[in-house]
């Protein structure tokens, strides 16, 4: 959790991130193993399918989401690391994955050390924002997802503050809706100083199992919380989506016709209508 204070000193960044034509949503939530990687990769591979050019941020040191879709560490000569650190512009970290439409900006181990190194400059909530600005400007994506590791540290706070939207993947279990309210303070905070256009774009439900009576129930008062934020589409827990990662596919290319990958194609049909109704209302 970063300090309030650091939050309410940091001074809001100029430009508006709400006139470039890529809708930048970063997946946050501070429990680990809750399906955040797993949503960047397969929602971002079916937004990609649908037609979408889609930019992946992998903003977690542990690099799963740039392993998982085949980006191995040999083909990750420029890194999140050397943009956040201001030694590399954001395109040249730009690598195309083997789908077309899908391009990612990996992740090493390195990234665990930019708490350290930036974390006593002013902007350093400002960095990954800073970064995307000519992305954002020049660049055709139409969205822009950005992994976060399982913890509200910089990382998560520069992707807060680089966002237009915040996705959150949750996952049907006991407990699932207190770490939300933490989450939620956090998006409160950088709201009230970082990033005030901050959205929450939704919540998707991950890892549903129809066979547990938990499940049902975790997913009803996820509902009754968040209303309309919640997307229709649910994510089932399928070993087939477990297993893609291994072999650096996602699970659409993997296994297209099983459950897991037909309810991302779901979800990111979802969210391009919404998507399409936001802007029509906000226009
Ligand atoms: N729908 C699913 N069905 C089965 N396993 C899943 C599903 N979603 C995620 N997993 C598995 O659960 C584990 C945690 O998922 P992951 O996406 O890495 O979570 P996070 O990024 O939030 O830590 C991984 O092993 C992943 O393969
Ligand atoms: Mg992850």
């Amino acid at each position: 959790m970063p300090a309030e204070a650091e939050l309410q000193d940091a001074k809001p960044a100029a430009g508006a991130a709400g006139t470039s034509r890529a809708r930048v949503l970063v997946i946050a939530n501070q429990k680990g193993g809750v399906g955040k990687t797993t949503t960047a990769i397969n929602l971002g591979t079916a937004l990609a399918a649908v037609g979408e050019k889609v930019l992946l941020i992998d903003s977690d040191p542990q690099g799963n989401a740039s392993t998982g879709l085949g980006v191995g560490r040999a083909k990750r000569k420029t890194t999140l690391y050397d943009v956040l650190m201001g030694e590399k512009p954001a395109v040249e970290a730009v690598v195309p994955t083997d789908l077309p439409g899908l391009y990612i900006i990996p992740a090493d181990p390195d990234l665990s050390g930019v708490e350290l190194e930036i974390g006593s400059q002013s902007r350093r909530s400002f960095k990954l924002r800073d970064a995307l600005e000519q992305i954002r400007r020049d660049g055709d994506f139409t969205y822009v997802l950005i992994d976060c590791p399982p913890s509200l540290n910089l990382l998560t706070v520069n992707a807060m503050t680089a966002a237009d939207a915040v996705l959150v993947p949750l996952q049907c279990e006991f407990f699932a809706l207190e770490g939300l309210t933490q989450l939620m303070r956090t998006v409160e905070l950088v709201r009230g100083s970082l990033n005030p256009a901050l959205e929450i774009q939704g919540v998707v439900l991950t890892m549903y199992d129809r066979r547990n009576s938990l499940s049902e129930q975790v997913a009803s008062d996820v509902r009754e919380h968040f209303g309309k934020k919640v997307y229709d589409t649910v994510i089932p827990r399928n070993v087939r989506v477990s297993e893609a990662p291994s072999f650096g596919k996602p699970v659409l290319v993997y296994d297209l016709k099983c459950a897991g990958s037909q309810a991302y194609l779901k979800l990111a049909r979802e969210v391009v209508v919404r998507e399409r109704q936001r802007r029509a209302k906000a226009a």
